[in-house]
């Protein structure tokens, strides 16, 4: 009969803690189920997978979401950049790596893909295996690294595509820009480089949206 108190004591000591151990777990979700607005549109945030936030460096947030350019519209980047076999294409936030692709498999350019987001990494990683099996020559011509693309080194570019945002391109042209060779051309999907006139402005219309694509020629 002694044991009647203490088995008392134990159900109220396990209630206590299954208790607070929810409520810990619930202010957990309630916190990480608010997601950041999106303000390049039409695609919402991709979650972070455990994999993607362990992987990240916790202090850097990529400097614009991801959504990706339409294939209509790569072809029109590349163009405009008279992209060829003799090119060195970096994308900076390359996404699931369909510039990077593109650039090596119809205009036969080496192509680099620098991109924050491991798991985007992957998917650029499955998107290539893809690629190689139709273009297998494509195989030693295009290259995906999970790096911040301002810490980068883009040395040997001659051809930079983005589709970043306003602030991040005033940053790009700041930052990256002067470190380029003369002659390098650099392409934007939407937004300018600040108040750098481009020499070249060319709209493509995919369904009913109007995408602006912008090119700049640098004579560092
Ligand atoms: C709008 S998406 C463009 C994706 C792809 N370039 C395309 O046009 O389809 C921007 C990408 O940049 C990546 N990103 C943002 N800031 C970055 C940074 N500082 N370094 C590397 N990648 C970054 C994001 O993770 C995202 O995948």
């Amino acid at each position: 009969m002694a044991t009647l108190p203490r088995l008392i004591l134990r159900f109220i000591l396990i209630a206590a803690i299954t208790s607070s151990t929810l409520l810990a777990c619930n202010s957990l979700m309630i916190n990480s189920s608010s997601s950041p607005s999106n303000p390049l549109g039409s695609k919402p945030l991709p979650a972070l997978s455990p994999i993607a936030s362990k992987d990240i460096e916790p202090e850097r947030i990529p400097d614009a979401p991801y959504v990706q350019t339409p294939p209509e519209v790569v072809l029109k980047m590349l163009e405009m950049a008279k992209v060829n076999k003799n090119d060195v294409v970096y994308d900076l936030g390359s996404g699931d790596g369909r510039i990077v692709i593109t650039a090596a498999q119809k205009f036969g350019a080496k192509a680099i893909g620098i991109e924050i987001d491991p798991e985007l990494i992957r998917e650029s990683d499955r998107e290539s295996k893809a690629a190689i099996a139709q273009t297998p020559e494509i195989r030693d011509r295009i290259k995906f690294i999970k790096q911040d693309f301002f810490k980068a080194d883009l040395g040997d570019a001659s051809v930079i595509t983005l589709y970043l945002l306003p602030q991040a391109n005033l940053r790009v042209r700041s930052e990256i820009l002067p470190k380029l060779k003369r002659g390098t051309r650099v392409v934007s999907h939407e937004y300018e480089l600040g108040d750098l006139p481009p020499n070249q402005i060319e709209k493509v219309k995919v369904g009913n949206r109007e995408h602006t694509v912008y090119l700049w020629i640098l004579d560092n």
